[in-house]
């Protein structure tokens, strides 16, 4: 199909770039989504096994009329393979191939596939351009905008990467149908996020049709995907390099990062650590006086018909501890959490090791140690 898909496109700007995020369905089909990208000799479509055979010869197809020459790299799935060894492939695929310093990188998959795509593009020869292709509801609201790569460490998530901005974001909205309903879910909890941030009038709009968007109607995800990625792009305009406030994009990250590390990355998703840790982190934000008890319940309620877990995992008070205070925006050893000072506004700060270790046990089948 070359004819123009109806889409939609949200500018993201930051000090030293400028790039569209292109929203609509069938992008990967349309040749005008794919115009005007930096002109190289050869591309790479780095992806899984599974997205890989899903949409990787039609991406190849539709690149090799701007490329002389298109491979394809399978990386293993999931997020316990977004480590170093997984990265090298990349480079070891990259120098096989003899890709010089304009080859350009697509990153077809989900959140995975396109951190460590973007540190490869962030370090290949000190910088080679790339485009992200989110196939995941979570990359396509989040993770393929704003330049945040890298891969994780036994010690705690994402601690290695860069940032360093794509080309283009391409989301074809086609590619959610074969989303397994778990991810689907996962994704719902990077949509949800955005309401106590940074706008109470899309948490309304999420709750209302909430059930639209587990049925996967077209227009409810199209508009799920846009508003995330005006809000997303609005922050990272402002603060890219997070020295203020980006970080409330990671409201409930401080307690889904120390799960997901805790429990052995792969086994909670990404999306669904994030979705219980908004519950902790508006708990806290509710002992510390911010917010409301119906204000927690009314997020517990919505993550919870989202299809995500709203119980905390057994873990010792102790080990919470250690786990967030790895977390990147620690100071000094002292743990920092986005918090919700009021429903749609989101600051940073501390809070006292036995509020927050109570904060859980309210959500917590079994109290942590130490409470
Ligand atoms: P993922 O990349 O592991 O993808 C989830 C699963 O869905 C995989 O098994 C994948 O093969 C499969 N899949 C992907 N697209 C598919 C499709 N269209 N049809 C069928 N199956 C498909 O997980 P994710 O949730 O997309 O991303 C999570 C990662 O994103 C985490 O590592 C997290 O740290 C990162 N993240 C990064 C940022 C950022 O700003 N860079 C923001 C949020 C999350
Ligand atoms: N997902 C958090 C950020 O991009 O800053």
């Amino acid at each position: 199909m070359n004819a123009a898909t109806a889409r939609t496109a949200v500018t993201v700007t930051t000090p030293h770039s400028r790039y569209d995020i292109l929203i609509g369905a069938g992008l990967l089909a349309d040749a005008t989504a794919w115009q005007g990208l930096p002109a190289a000799t050869q591309a790479v479509i780095v992806s899984n096994p599974t997205v890989d055979a899903l949409y990787g010869p039609a991406l190849q197809a539709m690149l090799s009329a701007h490329h002389a020459r298109v491979s394809r790299l399978q990386l293993p799935e999931g997020e316990a393979h977004k480590d170093w060894a997984t990265l090298n492939l990349i480079f070891d695929h990259l120098l096989a191939q003899g890709c010089d310093r304009k080859t350009v990188l697509y990153a077809l998959g989900g959140g995975v596939v396109g951190d460590m795509t973007g540190f490869a593009a962030a370090s290949y020869m000190r910088g080679v351009p790339f485009v992200q292709v989110p196939t995941t509801l979570l990359a396509q609201v989040d993770s393929s905008v704003g330049g945040k790569t890298g891969i994780n460490h036994p010690r705690g998530k994402n601690m290695i990467g860069a940032f360093y901005q794509p080309q283009r974001v391409v989301c074809d909205l086609a590619t959610l149908a074969s989303l397994p309903a778990r991810e689907l879910s996962a994704g719902l909890a990077e949509v949800i996020k955005y309401g106590p941030i940074a706008d109470m009038a899309f948490l309304d709009w999420i709750e209302a049709h909430l059930d639209a968007l587990l049925a996967r109607d077209a227009a409810a995800l199209a508009h799920a995907v846009r508003r995330s990625c005006e809000i997303k792009a609005e922050v990272v305009g402002e603060d890219e390099r997070e020295g203020g406030r980006r970080a409330i994009l990671n409201f409930g990250h401080t307690f889904g990062h120390a799960i997901e590390a805790g429990m052995g990355y792969g086994q909670w998703l990404h999306g669904e650590a994030v979705g219980c840790g908004m519950v902790l982190a508006a708990e806290l934000s509710a002992a510390l006086g911010m917010v409301d008890t119906a204000f927690v319940q009314r997020l517990a309620r919505l993550v919870e018909r989202a299809g995500l877990p709203v119980r905390a995992p057994a873990m010792a008070g102790a080990r919470w501890l250690d786990l967030m205070r790895a977390d990147k925006k620690a100071q000094g050893g002292e743990i920092r959490f986005v918090l919700i000072e009021s429903p749609g506004h989101a600051v940073m700060r501390p809070a006292p090791d036995a509020t927050v270790l109570r904060a859980i046990a309210r959500h917590s089948a079994t109290l942590p140690e130490g409470t």
